[in-house]
């Protein structure tokens, strides 16, 4: 197997709140390999965003700190590359779309100037007429219609699918070796959301990137994702390839997230069913198994430690005491 192009070894990021300190990654590792698609999973608060931000060192400072682990990219521990190194990758190799895209755009200035501000700081060597035509080429290619008159219209009067479009043009435009995309369609009805994920996985067919395609949607990785790596609590609690993690869900955790992907039968955006009660805060997290005051299967062992990240086979990695009985893993 080559060489992963993103490995992420034991990250562990806090914030210093009013409250104290909140340790929001914790023992954090997965790889990327070029061209794949890494889906991370969980409900809302278990460290999805922050992990992407901790690799984009895009933390809000001086609040959030990367205090533990390394992000290895080109033989580079990314957290502690010197800022302007890092402003080079960001963009240049690695590139994010938010779920809300206007975080991301500048509402005072207009599409065109957008785009072309990002080719003129990364690609410094192409002439002004390059530079438009390749923004309006983008724009083309992320299927927003009649893109010539678009460069010349503000965020506001877009749609928010068009402007997530608008977003991932200039998240491509630099031709990143990774795209983190955080709950890009989130926001968005189903129709739209399916051209968004469509148009993603065309670019990455034509052009070999890697996706880390974040949501709390275990129906979107089913589409999308060849790994997928499930956090709860700001701890990573099943890894696995996406047809093991399908046929063979182990965490209980991930089984309740299954059990919620919205069918015909459901109405979308069903809250998990088959699990009570919400992620903790990280303030008040139970002692032992950190999902264990929801876990329908909990015992003491439980409460009392917290399992490790077990390899239960190739590519397959869980965290779970009854799990690891019932497979014979040795503990
Ligand atoms: N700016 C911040 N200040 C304090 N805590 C934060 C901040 N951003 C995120 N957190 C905490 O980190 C945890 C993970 O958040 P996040 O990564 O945003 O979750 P999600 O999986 O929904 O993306 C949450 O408990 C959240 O409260
Ligand atoms: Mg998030």
């Amino acid at each position: 197997m080559s060489e992963p192009l993103l490995q992420v070894n034991h990250l562990a990021t806090e914030f210093t709140t009013e409250h104290g300190i909140a340790r929001a990654l914790d023992d954090i590792s997965f790889h990327i390999n070029k061209g794949e698609t890494l889906g991370l999973v969980g409900e809302s608060g278990c460290g999805k965003s922050v992990t992407a931000l901790s690799i984009m060192r895009l933390l809000p400072k001086p609040i959030g700190n990367i205090v533990g682990g390394e992000v290895l990219f080109n033989d580079q521990d990314l957290t502690q590359l010197p800022a302007d190194e890092m402003h080079n990758i960001r963009g240049n190799r690695i590139a994010m779309v938010f779920q809300e895209p206007m975080t991301a755009l500048n509402p005072v200035y207009k599409i065109g100037r957008q785009l072309i501000e990002t080719l003129v700081l990364h690609e410094p060597e192409m002439t002004s007429s390059e530079i438009h035509q390749t923004s309006v080429n983008m724009l083309k290619r992320v299927g927003i219609p009649d893109p010539e008159n678009r460069m010349y219209e503000y965020p506001h009067q877009l749609s928010g699918g068009m402007r997530q479009r608008v977003m991932i043009a200039i998240a491509l435009l630099c031709k990143p070796d990774i795209l983190i995309a955080d709950e890009p369609t989130t926001a968005l009805d189903v129709t739209i959301q399916a051209q968004i994920l469509q148009l993603l996985q065309e670019i990455q067919q034509e052009n070999g990137m890697a996706i880390i395609f974040i949501t709390h949607d275990l129906g979107v990785i089913a589409q999308l994702c060849d790994r997928v790596v499930v956090m709860y609590a700001g701890r990573i609690i099943e890894q696995a390839d996406i047809y093991a993690l399908f046929d063979a869900p182990s965490h209980p955790y991930t089984q309740g997230l299954l059990k919620a992907i919205p069918g015909i039968d459901k109405p979308a955006k069903t809250p998990l069913s088959t699990i009570t009660g919400m992620v903790p805060s990280l303030f008040n997290l139970p002692s032992g198994c950190r999902f264990q005051n929801r876990c329908p299967y909990t015992e003491n062992r439980c409460i009392d430690s917290s399992p490790e990240l077990d390899q239960v086979k190739n590519d397959h990695w869980v965290r779970c005491y009854r799990h690891k009985e019932l497979t014979g893993a040795k503990i």
